[in-house]
């Protein structure tokens, strides 16, 4: 069975307010929709300890750039909604673009420093997009909590200091990267990748896990460990390197020794497609 559907901001705001005068706390999980069993764990992450989950189904044109693939992400809203009403989800948000960015809007957020890097590097505006979008969610949903995945580490990052810098009463999540059984991250950009870019697309997972090991070995050496990933990840037939960096996660800058909390991110292009994948770790020693 579907969710239950609201397309307006009033509709929202309505049942947000009847949930909250019978006293439940709400938990929302923002999305762009084609939804797979990452999006699923979050839901569930957020049925287990809100009274009243929101998901939201929306592609923000302001995330994407002039040449990426808006117009052709996928949209499979009817299949969406069977999953949310799967999942037990309360209310699924699906505004139109104009609801979300009514004509003559002119205000961004903007996290400087966290969004110019890693991502933000080779898609400019792309992070303004999600935290302009974002905290339009928060202020129309209005949840106790806000669920999202590590899959997109520098997102959470950059979400997670709009909220400090802001002071918004929201706290947010961060749920595990779920994967395919081969490791592939799963993400609704997969469905871009013929079955030998599919194949070749494990090489970033596999890529984090032989870099993992050499950390748990006693590797420390940041140049060596970006090097490793490097060169693993061009052993993959058509794989075009974006990035493959150790970083500090806190700052998102470069580290050259590693340690505490630390990041191993890469993002690779198999033709069109551009896929991303990391590793957290905390380094002690
Ligand atoms: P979307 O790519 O649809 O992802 C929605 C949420 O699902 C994000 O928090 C993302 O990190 C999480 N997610 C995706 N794949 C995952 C996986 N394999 N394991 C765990 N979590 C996963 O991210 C966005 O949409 C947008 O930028 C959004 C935040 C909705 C703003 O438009």
């Amino acid at each position: 069975m579907k969710s239950p559907v609201a397309a307006t901001i009033a509709a929202v705001r309505q049942a947000v307010a009847a949930a909250h005068r019978r006293g439940l706390s709400v938990g929302l999980v923002p999305t762009m929709g084609a939804l797979h069993e990452g999006h699923a764990s979050l839901l569930r992450a957020a049925r287990a300890e809100s009274g009243f989950v929101v998901a939201s189904i929306f592609v923000n044109p302001t995330q994407f750039g002039p040449k990426e693939d808006f117009g052709c992400y996928p949209r499979t809203l009817a299949q969406d909604l069977e999953l949310c009403g799967r999942e037990g989800v309360d209310l699924a948000f699906v505004p139109e673009a104009a609801t979300m960015y009514p004509p003559g809007s002119c205000t961004y957020v903007e996290v400087h420093g966290l969004q110019d890097v890693l991502c933000g590097a080779s898609r400019p505006n792309h992070f303004r997009g999600v935290a302009t979008v974002v905290l339009k969610l928060f202020n129309i949903v209005q949840p106790e909590v806000a669920y999202f995945g590590q899959k997109d580490a520098q997102q959470v990052r950059i979400l997670q200091q709009m909220v400090r810098d802001l002071h918004l009463p929201v706290e947010v999540r961060t749920c595990p990267i779920v994967r395919a059984p081969d490791g592939l991250a799963l993400s609704s950009r997969n469905q871009y990748l013929n079955a030998e870019q599919k194949r070749d697309a494990t090489v970033l997972y596999e890529a984090l896990q032989e870099a993992r090991r050499a950390i748990e070995r006693g590797e420390r050496n940041a140049a060596l460990i970006r090097r490793g990933l490097e060169t693993r990840l061009a052993e993959a037939p058509g794989a075009m390197v974006d990035y493959a960096t150790v970083m500090d996660y806190a700052t998102l800058r470069p580290l050259e020794r590693l340690h505490g909390e630390v990041l191993l991110a890469v993002a690779v292009r198999f033709g069109e497609t551009r896929l991303i994948d990391n590793l957290i770790l905390t380094v002690t020693k």
